[in-house]
């Protein structure tokens, strides 16, 4: 199967993503509520849990995740009574469901009977059931099996009213992202065919004339399993594509069922933010609404900033359609090492921080802790002590609060800056064999992104070869692999007008993660200003001086381009070590736009200075005085503004409101300044005047 394929993400759905409108969805209100496993638990808690529900505002329950071993206990034995009885509680209290596939997890007797279907990596070390997503997504027999559980949870229980979407599966890849099997090698082969065509253009973009790789037929050809050193690096790309994709047409195989059944039903999946293995830019298109996973580490100082650019991500990913939290914790977790509880308040100003970056939905995992298994120590709305736990109070208390704030449902999160992000880019870049092999695409990213958050200018990310026009600003963090056309994307919209911050190693290799060959840059050095002559990281830990024009002086670290100016303005020079007196920021001019070329990675200082000459990042002078920790964003439709103010720190800050407005939670006027207290949250409404 390819992405195109009949049952593919073209196939046979009789409605195509975003032709769902946001209102008919969610009903003017936010969702609330989380995965709801009511088959660890005799019936009589159910009775409970659906008065709890009740009582917290839960209006959406995702149910059947992991249930397969008790729909289908035995191969083509059913046993759905339980399940339409849960419905029917749920439906009957005004609980909408977002019934899942339970795909996620075979059943012990799947994995039993067809050990084929179990994953194999790349030193041929078979996996065992006894844990979950232990299957192999090429595995005819897993795909049959899978397909089959669909279709008859769609024939026993698709019909139920309750049912307001469906979840495809359970966060795709997330353990066992690739699979080095003899089945999995037999789809590589043809997914290769289909691409290339021939093994000589294989061969070439492979370039496996390096080290005697050459291929004399498709049939030598396998996944990048054990070798004794380096993979080949296109080898290695092609196969984090081939995976995407092939999860993608098992995700769009499961659809299929479901839209058929029921056309007017949206269809939507977990993600899990900046998640590597998977391409969620082809996926979103394919989703009628995103939906993803967030656990913020409560002991990370910076979680609030990574917490926003997860958020900033997925509302990106399509930008016509709806998106939601599918997973947060209430509380703790219980896979990391070390589990931080989240403080009073913390839970509520994350919940918020979704709906403040446009998130129309925001869910747990999971409804009612479990007593056994893996996860009985994550947090969950109802803890173990139940009713007892500060945790209910926080849980019932949002719910209800999140009634108030119904109105925010639908409207737009405007970004000013685009930040330019690829998934093909990220798996070449990463892949090792190169200058600095701890240059990580999410530091990157962090990177430029962390003082924009910090002066509260709201970011898009954007693929590089998607329409840039409306931002004032493009984020170019390290983009290694950039092709001819995504090249001339940004070289159309700096023409244009616009405004591209270019960071170091940037345009470095094709699709083929073969290098543009000629000073550094490829298809967009022509914007540069300036010649990138070598690459080179700096030892670690080591910084530069760098001195700015008018003699302020910050620094670089990890990285320094050795860079010869031509027709650009040098900004900032690097003004210690071996490359004194070189180019560090150059400014170029190109049609009625311009580039800043960074040559290295600037500190904070100095980021701020480079942002403070580019309008559309200037931000909110308001978040900034308020001090770290403030968080502004808003939301509007054509009539109505809403500013979202958030504070994740544990101490009060007041932040100077622009105009006078009416703060939703409180449903109180305010104006001048408003004190946020610890954790605080404001949602301030205001009319637009046209
Ligand atoms: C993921 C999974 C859930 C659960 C949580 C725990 O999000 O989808 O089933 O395992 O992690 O944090």
């Amino acid at each position: 199967m390819t992405a195109n394929d009949a049952t593919g993400p073209s196939g046979s759905g009789t409605a195509g993503p975003g032709s769902y409108q946001r209102a008919s969805l969610f009903s003017q209100r936010i969702r609330y509520g989380g995965d709801y496993n009511p088959e660890q638990w005799p019936a009589e808690v159910w009775r409970d849990d659906v008065r709890l529900m009740s009582e917290a505002g839960v209006n959406l329950a995702t149910v059947g995740v992991f249930s397969w071993a008790l729909l289908e206990p035995e191969e083509g034995r059913y046993s759905f009574g339980w399940l339409r009885e849960v419905l029917d509680l749920l439906g009957a209290a005004g609980i909408g469901v977002d019934l899942s596939t339970p795909t996620a997890s075979p059943p012990p007797w799947l994995a039993t009977r067809y050990p084929e279907t179990l994953p194999v990596d790349a030193r041929g070390a078979r996996y065992h059931h006894g844990s979950r997503q232990h299957f192999c997504v090429h595995s005819p027999a897993y795909l049959r099996l899978a397909l089959r559980i669909v279709e008859k949870l769609v024939e026993e229980v698709g019909d139920h009213e309750a049912i307001e979407m469906w979840h495809v599966h359970n966060e795709y890849a997330c353990h066992v992202p690739y699979c080095y099997c003899d089945e999995s090698a037999r789809a590589f082969r043809s997914w290769l065919e289909k691409r290339y065509g021939s093994l000589d253009a294989l061969n070439d973009a492979w370039g496996t004339a390096f080290w005697s790789q050459r291929y004399a037929s498709f049939a030598e050809v396998i996944p990048p399993r054990m070798t004794p050193t380096f993979v080949n690096p296109g080898q290695e790309l092609d196969f984090h594509r081939f995976t995407s994709d092939a999860f993608l047409d098992e995700m769009c195989a499961e659809r299929a069922i479901l839209r058929a059944a029921r056309p007017g039903v949206p269809v939507t999946t977990n993600l899990m933010g900046a998640f590597k293995p998977l391409d969620y830019f082809a996926w979103a298109r394919e989703l009628d609404v995103v939906s993803t996973d967030n656990y913020q580490d409560p002991g990370d100082p910076e979680a609030p900033m990574r917490s926003a650019l997860h958020y900033d991500l997925v509302r990106s990913l399509d930008k016509s359609a709806p998106w939601m939290v599918m997973e947060q914790s209430s509380s703790r977790v219980n896979w990391r090492p070390h589990n931080v509880a989240k403080p009073p308040g913390a839970m509520r100003a994350y919940s918020y921080q979704a709906i403040a970056r446009g998130a129309d939905g925001v869910l747990f995992f999971q409804w009612r802790a479990s007593r056994a298994g893996a996860e009985k120590f994550h947090s969950a709305m109802v803890s173990h002590a139940g009713e007892a736990s500060p945790v209910w109070h926080e849980v019932a208390g949002l719910g209800r609060e999140l009634a108030r704030v119904g109105p925010l449902h639908g409207t737009t999160v405007e970004a000013s800056a685009a930040l330019l992000v690829s998934w093909p880019s990220w798996w070449a870049m990463e892949a090792p064999g190169k200058p600095a092999n701890d240059l990580q695409m999410v530091d990157q990213v962090e990177w430029m992104y962390r003082p924009l958050y910090g002066r509260g200018v709201t970011v898009d990310a954007c693929r590089p070869d998607e329409p840039l026009g409306t931002y004032g600003a493009v984020l170019v963090p390290s983009l290694y692999l950039l092709g001819e056309e995504e090249g001339a994307n940004i070289v159309g919209y700096v023409e244009a007008g616009g405004t591209a911050i270019v960071s170091f190693w940037s345009g470095i290799v094709d699709e083929h993660d073969r290098v543009h060959l000629g000073t550094y840059g490829g298809p967009i050095r022509s914007l540069y200003g300036c010649d990138v002559l070598e690459v080179a990281p700096l030892p670690p830990g080591e910084t530069v001086r760098i001195e700015w024009t008018d003699g302020t002086q910050t620094e670089g670290t990890f990285w320094l381009d050795l860079v010869s100016a031509t027709d650009g303005e040098v900004l900032a020079s690097v003004a210690s070590g071996p490359w004194a007196g070189r180019p560090a920021v150059v400014e170029a001019r190109r049609g009625k736009g311009r580039v800043l070329y960074v040559a290295t990675r600037l500190d904070d200082a100095g980021l701020a200075r480079l942002y403070d000459l580019v309008p559309a990042l200037a931000g909110e002078p308001a978040v900034t005085a308020a001090g770290p920790g403030v968080e502004r964003v808003v939301r509007s439709s054509p009539e109505v503004s809403y500013e979202i103010l958030l504070n994740h720190t544990g101490d009060a800050r007041t932040v100077q409101l622009a105009s006078p407005g009416v703060e939703l939670t409180t449903d109180r006027t305010v104006e001048g300044s408003l004190v946020l207290g610890s954790r605080g949250v404001a949602v301030v409404r205001r009319e637009r005047r046209p």
